[in-house]
């Protein structure tokens, strides 16, 4: 084995059509095909080398994870050892430069980074289809932190092909996510039981059968820089999903007051002029996304609305990185 040691960066990615639900849980193949962009300015970096200890380690922010954190590692890494067929056990180490609990998906960057760096550690040269298919099966959500820019994930016919695509690079539409932070009193569930209970609302499998118009109707807005039909489509993803939590068994309430005070603003603000849409992930906090020639305004705007408490502001990102390998 020539590689040891590797360190990748990607970043973390903002859903327009989203994925809730998956057909195999275990494969993480989703119900439908989802469509986002990468954020740009914030991002994972991981270190994966591997070396002869007896256990996998990870470490977060320099802090020692053990229990299902580390367990969910170790399957990616087990991916991996099979691949290069390698028995060697490995040190991850991660760090996020942003804040846990702003509201921004850190799994998605975390199992893409790890993704990239660990098979580049085994000295395994993956192409971005296998890449984001690894990434897929420590997250969903990181199969699309794979690629760079504006980026479809495939439902695909399996596993094989179940992989996220570029659909436009960075640069080509200057768009800018302001997250509003609201406050969030309530311990929330996290997507991974959350998926687990989508089908249990009626309203899931009218959501999924209409997936594929959804993702067209995005897909198109996004290719011709359309914002009105942009900014229609992920609000009206973005509430389909909610409502589908919200009528799951057990239900699941991710909205707080505020979050619903800024939709109202929102959509205000764009029947005057001003571009903006937004969408909610599995949290309470508001991505308002917007051309960025105006995001100074939004920001500000956002900034004076009781019951945020601050705006994280990126740009459209690139595809995954390796930054060093030895
Ligand atoms: C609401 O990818 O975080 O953000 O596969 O269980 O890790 P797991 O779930 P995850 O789910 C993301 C859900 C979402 C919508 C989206 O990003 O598409």
């Amino acid at each position: 084995m020539k590689t040891l040691s590797a360190t990748a960066l990607a970043h973390p990615n903002i859903a327009f059509i989203k994925y809730w639900g998956n057909r195999d849980n275990a494969l993480r193949l989703p119900s439908n095909g989802s469509i986002s962009m990468n954020l740009d300015g914030l991002f994972t970096r991981t270190t994966v080398t591997f070396n002869s200890s007896q256990r996998d380690l990870l470490l977060i922010n320099n802090h020692a994870v053990m229990g299902k954190g580390l367990d969910r590692v170790s399957y990616i890494l087990d991916l991996v050892r099979e691949m290069a067929n390698i028995n060697e056990r490995a040190e991850v180490s991660s760090s996020n430069n942003f804040p846990a609990g702003a509201g921004i998906a850190s799994s998605a960057a975390a199992f893409a980074a790890l993704a990239l760096a660990s098979s580049r550690a085994a000295d395994l040269t993956l192409s971005e289809g296998q890449l984001s298919r690894l990434a897929r099966r420590g997250s969903g959500s990181a199969s699309r932190s794979i690629p760079g820019g504006f980026v479809e994930w495939k439902m695909g016919a399996g596993d094989d092909d179940c992989v996220a695509v570029s659909i436009a690079p960075p640069e080509h539409w200057a768009l800018t996510d302001c997250v509003a932070i609201v406050n969030a009193s309530h311990k929330k569930t996290g997507s991974t039981e959350g998926h687990a209970l989508a089908w249990t609302s009626p309203l899931q499998s009218a959501r999924v059968a209409d997936a594929s118009r959804r993702l067209d109707i995005c897909r198109n807005a996004i290719l011709h820089k359309d914002f009105e039909a942009f900014a229609n489509i992920i609000e009206h993803d973005s509430d389909m999903m909610h409502a589908v939590m919200m009528t799951s068994n057990p239900p699941l309430m991710y909205w707080q007051a505020a979050t619903v005070g800024i939709f109202h603003e929102v959509r205000a603000w764009r029947a005057s002029g001003l571009p903006v849409g937004y969408t909610v992930d599995a949290g309470a906090n508001v991505h308002v996304i917007c051309l960025a020639d105006h995001a100074k305004e939004v920001e500000k705007r956002l900034r004076d609305l009781s019951g945020v408490n601050d705006v994280l502001v990126a740009g459209v990102g690139g595809a995954a990185r390796v930054i060093e390998s030895a």
